[in-house]
């Protein structure tokens, strides 16, 4: 399969079931501007605007808050500040109470709410946020992890300790070791919809909010909360995201809730939406990470233990980084096989805004530290760092143990690695690469595989369930809704095609419909790329139900046995007849069957005990690998992806096309993280790069010259998932740590690859050069 065209892993017969490589939904609404986001809406009569105020100190507190000329500015409202919550301000989602809706006293960073404006328009509000005058008594700030672990080091969350065997002793004990420490640096979530709330008042204290969020029932909580009002008062509805990210898996909160309590004290619908800018500045992103690691190994370059710290800059308040600093953890091994580990994280305490979820979810980071330990021992020793790779690999006897204790099942990796090997040609190209930097003086090359092995659920087990509602109305049309929400993943038609496939209806039978608190209640963010694991086999549960009473009822109907009775395309075969499926429906309305039906699934087999640091937090791994080769410019650092070859398998997918998409969109925006996005904040704590004149997310024109992605569609999920698929949203953005180590090797060609060049994310052109530069100054030093 080439990127252009995704094959049917056509096991349906209907038009669009499981397996079907059906275009998204919306994709032709999306391209032509139909698709209607938060800010499309038709506003209700007396539609007011919103606007936060942001804080301009990272630290200190407000001695006096002037907010008269605001109140008097052209067209405010009213303005809200902590005194104007009804309920309780907070909207901390880890339940710790650190993080205010307007925070009463304290700033913690630069760029924080502190109030709101409610006016006739946007742009009143916005321009009347400006009139405040605050007086605040700033205090030194913590800006990042150097500074926060030279001082208290205060964290936000309880770190986590990850060990099997004796890491120290091993370490000790290994004929060879190193020690050295990278830096990852952050993310910008940068989805083309920002935030944007929009909150309709009912009656009783009643309020519907359009949220653009990937928790709706997260939002639900936060909203009644603020307002002192029961679940029950209020509805969440988001049709679509224009991409989350992760960035609205906490993020929305503070929109919606501040959003609904300006409905409520004014009476009237008000929508909030911050340009970019504030966007930008006022929400959390990824995390940036410093890892120390240590490392043992032997001649051949196994590794016999390591020793690994992941210090990572939190915020001001938890939000998710106790789960984001574990799953980096949990991927503190990647791939590998090691005999003796010990892992910790610092989840530390700064005075930035609170970083959160993002793509993979800290997995990333953990990674990265793996891959660093890899090209360490094969520069160390003079291999290839892919020898080390495979040489490390889970696989064999007593070498298939996590640092958590999980055993590693259904290990795909040297397969997978073996296919992608051979398909990017990879031991000819290392060859032609040599080759090529021996004769080319300024432009060098490099090339690098690195393999993906990427754990699947939440790991805080609870998270691990879903809901659905399904209804077949007597025209045998079919109404699907449940708890996943759609961010452009192609979550909505995955489930459609299930639901198409139950009942062997063509998928244009099926209405998707936006996820609500009001049809599915209790659910889960979208997130952890369960979506379609989880609401999959929640649909396909409410689907069954119905089908079942079908069934019972056309075998009493018509005097057949229920094995008898077969679900055919368009048709029910009942005994020697064939029933439409619509008829059918009908008959079974007019004998009082029940078409409606309420689904449910949770996660089998998992558990995790944080303390002990065992357990079997994933329900299944999934893999993938890419090879990519890079050109580098060593006398500016520039750079272009010159080939990328991807093998990444989502078991028997549910929908190749949108896989596709997913692995595409997963690399390139897992590039962009690895070489050109870089968050700057300067000494005061202010976000220096808050819109795209001066963070660089990637451009078409930085895509792979020649990108080859093939799905291994010989996989299927040993666990019987929804139709044996795997999740893939987020597993393909691990791919890109190919680009880095490509980089990496293209850097270290200039020193005839006896140094490791130690390259840190984001590897920008400047980083690049730097590198370069470095490493002639390293190789003429040796020389
Ligand atoms: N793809 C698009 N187009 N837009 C997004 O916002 N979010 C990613 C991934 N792919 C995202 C995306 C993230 S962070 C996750 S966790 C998954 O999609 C969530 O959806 P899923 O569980 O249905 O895969
Ligand atoms: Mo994705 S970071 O789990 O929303």
């Amino acid at each position: 399969m080439t990127t252009h065209e995704a094959r049917d892993i056509a096991r349906s017969r209907i038009a669009g079931g499981a397996g079907a490589a059906h275009r998204h939904d919306s994709a032709h609404k999306h391209v032509t501007g139909e698709a209607i986001y938060i800010d499309d809406m038709a506003e209700p009569a007396g539609t007011l605007h919103a606007y936060l105020g942001l804080s301009t100190v990272a630290c200190g507190t407000m001695r006096a808050m002037d907010l008269k000329q605001v109140e008097e500015a052209p067209g405010v409202v009213a303005v809200l500040t902590a005194k104007d919550v009804p309920g309780v301000n907070d909207i901390s989602p880890a339940g710790l109470h650190d993080e205010p809706i307007f925070p009463e006293k304290r700033v913690e960073f630069f760029g924080q709410p502190l109030f709101a404006v409610v006016a006739q328009t946007r742009e009143a509000a916005r321009r009347a946020c400006r009139l405040a005058k605050i007086e605040y008594a700033e205090e030194p700030a913590i800006i990042d992890i150097a500074e926060a672990r030279a001082g208290a080091a205060r964290l936000v969350a309880r770190p986590l300790q990850l060990s099997r065997g004796d890491a120290t002793r091993a370490i000790a004990a290994a004929p060879h070791r190193l020690k050295g420490s990278m830096r990852a640096g952050g993310q910008d979530h940068f989805y083309l919809e920002g935030q944007i709330a929009l909150a309709v008042p009912g009656e009783d204290g009643d309020v519907t909010v359009h949220s653009s969020t990937q928790h709706p029932s997260e939002v639900q909580h936060m909203v009644a909360h603020a307002l002192g009002v029961p679940a029950n008062a209020v509805t969440i509805e988001v049709r679509r995201m224009g991409g989350g990210f992760g960035g609205k898996e906490t993020q929305a909160n503070l929109f919606a809730v501040v959003a609904a309590i300006a409905a409520r004290r004014t009476g009237r619908p008000v929508k909030l939406r911050p340009d970019r800018d504030d966007d930008m500045t006022a929400t959390g992103k990824r995390h940036d990470f410093l890892i120390d690691y240590e490392v043992g190994f032997d001649d051949e370059g196994n590794i016999l233990g390591v020793d690994l710290t992941y210090a990572a800059r939190c915020g001001f308040s938890a939000d998710l980084s106790g789960p984001v600093t574990d799953r980096a953890l949990f991927h503190c091994d990647n791939a590998y096989y090691y005999p003796a580990v010990r892992a910790v994280s610092q989840p530390l305490y700064t005075n930035t805004v609170s970083n959160t979820a993002f793509r993979g979810f800290g997995g990333p980071q953990g990674m990265l530290g793996a891959e660093r330990i890899i090209d360490e021992v094969a520069f160390a020793l003079g291999k290839d760092p892919l020898e080390i790779r495979k040489r490390n690999f889970y696989g064999g006897a007593g070498r298939n143990v996590t640092p958590y204790h999980q055993e590693v099942e259904d290990n795909l990796l040297a397969r997978i690695v073996a296919q992608a090997e051979e398909s990017a040609g990879y031991a000819a190209r290392r060859q032609a690469i040599a080759a090529f930097n021996e004769k080319s003086a300024i432009v060098k090359r490099g090339i690098a595989l690195t393999p993906v092995k990427f754990g699947i659920s939440f790991t805080a087990t609870h998270f691990n369930q879903a809901g659905a509602l399904v209804h077949v109305y007597t025209d045998g049309s079919v109404h699907l809704n449940h708890g996943g929400t759609e961010m452009g993943q192609g979550l909505y038609i995955k489930v459609a095609q299930v639901v198409a496939e139950e009942f062997q209806i063509d998928l244009d039978q099926v209405k998707i419909t936006a996820t609500t608190t009001g049809k599915v209640p209790n659910t889960s963010a979208t997130a952890a790329s369960s979506g379609s694991d989880l609401n999959g086999m929640a649909a396909q549960d409410a689907a069954r139900q119905i089908k079942n009473r079908l069934i019972d009822f056309a075998a009493e109907r018509h005097g057949v046995p229920r094995e008898q009775i077969a679900f055919l395309p368009g048709r029910v075969r009942v005994g020697n007849q064939e029933i439409p499926f619509p008829e059918l429906v009908r008959e079974a309305y007019m004998a009082r069957v029940q078409l409606s039906a309420a689904g449910f699934y949770k996660t089998p087999k998992i558990h995790w005990d944080r303390e002990a640091g065992r357990g079997r937090p994933f329900y299944y791994f999934a893999y993938g690998a890419a090879c990519t080769e890079v050109s580098i410019d060593t006398l500016t650092g520039e750079y272009v992806v010159e080939r990328v070859d991807i093998v990444h398998e989502t078991g028997r997918s549910l929908n190749p096309a949108i896989d596709l998409g997913q692995i595409e969109g997963g690399f390139v925006q897992g590039m962009g993280w690895l070489t050109t996005e870089e968050l700057v904040w300067d000494e005061k704590g202010r976000l220096m790069t808050h819109a795209p004149s001066t963070y660089k997310i990637p451009l078409a024109s930085d895509r792979p010259k020649v990108f080859n992605v093939t799905l291994a569609d010989w996989a299927e999920n040993a666990e019987p998932t929804i139709h044996r698929s795997k999740a893939v949203g987020e597993p393909p953005f691990m791919l890109a740590i190919s680009v880095l180590h490509a980089l990496s090797d293209a850097v270290a060609s200039v020193a005839g690859h006896t140094i490791c060049p130690r390259l840190d994310a984001p590897a920008t052109p400047e980083r690049v050069l730097m590198a370069v530069e470095r490493l002639k100054r390293e190789a003429a030093g040796k020389a």
